[in-house]
């Protein structure tokens, strides 16, 4: 399953993250993630074990952190003060964690600077552990993982893929991507939404045309998680209803359901009404499927072959006639022309809030894309034209809007 960073990196603008690095062969793409972090606006300090100085250079991340990287409880004549490094950070995350960091913790060792850092870090620790299959699977390292579990600490779960010792299996650490955004939605959503329930639909719909063949389209889902992602961060519950599509979010808290049909859709949708606040309809519904789709795989025993196809349910019409005066009600609509008339006529006719238009004229806009080219009709008569962005920028413009209108 595909997973793309679809959202900005601003929660973590001007926050301190103290960075444990320990001896695993993970710790490169801990390069990665301090660029990332600096990239998104982060301060970050690096405190490595002794044994992780094997793996990466700590030339290489005080470069990339723009600070000293501290591996010694004292050199020389200097004494490296762990319990402000631990007053100072937001959050300390140790990536990668290793068995041997993670027993440590658990027995509340203190026999490097990392472990001193972590025994009087006042702040929120998380760790992303990272060993071979077999090891992530010992007794001894569950139990470790549910004691600092019991004492606080936060752990992002390894993944599953190639592992160091060329065995396919758990163990993993995320990639970087994964791991500044699983930072974001654990220490650094903010409260905007707070209280609200938002249900998102996004991607395809597929209409059965035998057991093999479907009817589908092209949509890809991204500007819909993007949405369903901005919204979350941003404090609210959200139920994501996803067509099908190999892109999903990575955002432990969202909520989907994974869906196939138009009728699916509707269903699940219908389901969801009750408590939420915004409805944001960014599917790509599918407008006809076959009337009856045949149980059996179709032979090619004609020269052609006729489809009877029926009108599907349209969902944000059958919401917009029965939602409640407080629910606000989004749809999309994606047109091959110009679209401005359509759009407006499709916000009457559903009976809708907002109505956001992409063309498929603009080439930065339209299925698969990472940006899009939106106006967003409003019910009031408004018509904001905003400029060609990246989903998650746009994502981020429906969500300032949906804001405004709340309020
Ligand atoms: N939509 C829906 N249910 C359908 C078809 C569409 O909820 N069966 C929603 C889409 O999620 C989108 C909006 O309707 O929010 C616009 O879809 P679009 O296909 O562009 O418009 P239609 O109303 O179907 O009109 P037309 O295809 O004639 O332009």
């Amino acid at each position: 399953m595909a997973v793309v960073c679809y959202f900005y990196m601003s929660m973590l603008k001007g926050k301190k993250i103290l960075l444990g690095i320990t001896a695993s062969i993970a710790a490169y793409k801990s390069i990665l993630l301090v660029r990332l972090l600096i990239k998104a606006g982060a301060e970050v300090k690096v405190v490595m074990t002794p044994a992780s100085k094997e793996f990466v250079a700590p030339l290489t991340l005080s470069t990339l952190s723009k600070n000293p990287v501290l591996y010694n409880i004292s050199d020389e004549d200097t004494w490296a003060n762990h319990v402000m490094l631990g007053r100072w950070a937001d959050v300390m995350l140790i990536a990668p964690c290793s068995a041997n960091t993670l027993a440590k913790m658990a027995k509340g060792l203190c026999d490097n600077l990392l472990q001193a850092v972590y025994l009087s870090a006042t702040c929120p620790v998380a760790i992303c552990p990272a060993m071979d299959e077999d090891m992530w699977h010992h007794p001894a390292t569950k139990r470790n993982l549910e004691v600092i579990q019991s004492d606080g600490v936060k752990v992002m779960p390894a993944e599953f893929g190639e592992l160091a010792s060329g065995l396919i299996g758990e163990g993993r650490m995320p990639e970087p991507e994964s791991i500044a955004r699983y930072l974001q939605e654990q220490f650094f959503r903010t409260k905007e939404l707070e209280g609200k329930k938002a249900v998102v639909t996004a991607g395809p719909t597929y209409e059965a045309i035998d057991p093999v063949r479907f009817i589908g389209n092209h949509s890809s889902g991204k500007m819909g998680i993007a949405i369903a992602e901005e919204l979350y961060l941003r404090g609210a519950a959200v139920e994501l209803v996803l067509g099908p599509t190999e892109n999903t979010t990575t955002l432990l808290g969202i909520s989907v359901t994974k869906v196939k049909s138009a009728s699916d859709m509707h269903t699940t949708v219908l389901g969801k009404l009750p408590g939420t606040d915004v409805i944001i309809m960014s599917a790509a519904v599918a407008d006809y499927a076959p009337a009856s789709p045949s149980k059996e795989k179709i032979k090619k025993n004609e020269d052609t072959l006729t489809l009877n196809l029926v009108k599907t349910t349209d969902i944000l019409k059958t919401v917009g006639a029965i939602k409640k005066g407080h629910q606000l009600l989004v749809g999309f609509a994606l047109e091959t022309n110009e679209g401005h008339e359509a759009a407006r006529d499709k916000l009457k006719a559903k009976n809708a809030d907002m109505i956001v238009l992409n063309s498929l004229l603009d080439p930065g806009a339209g299925f698969g894309k990472d940006t899009n080219k939106i106006t967003i009709f409003t019910k009031d008569g408004g018509e904001l034209s905003f400029l060609e962005k990246s989903k998650i920028a746009v994502a981020t413009d429906i969500v300032d809007l949906i804001l405004t209108k709340l309020k």
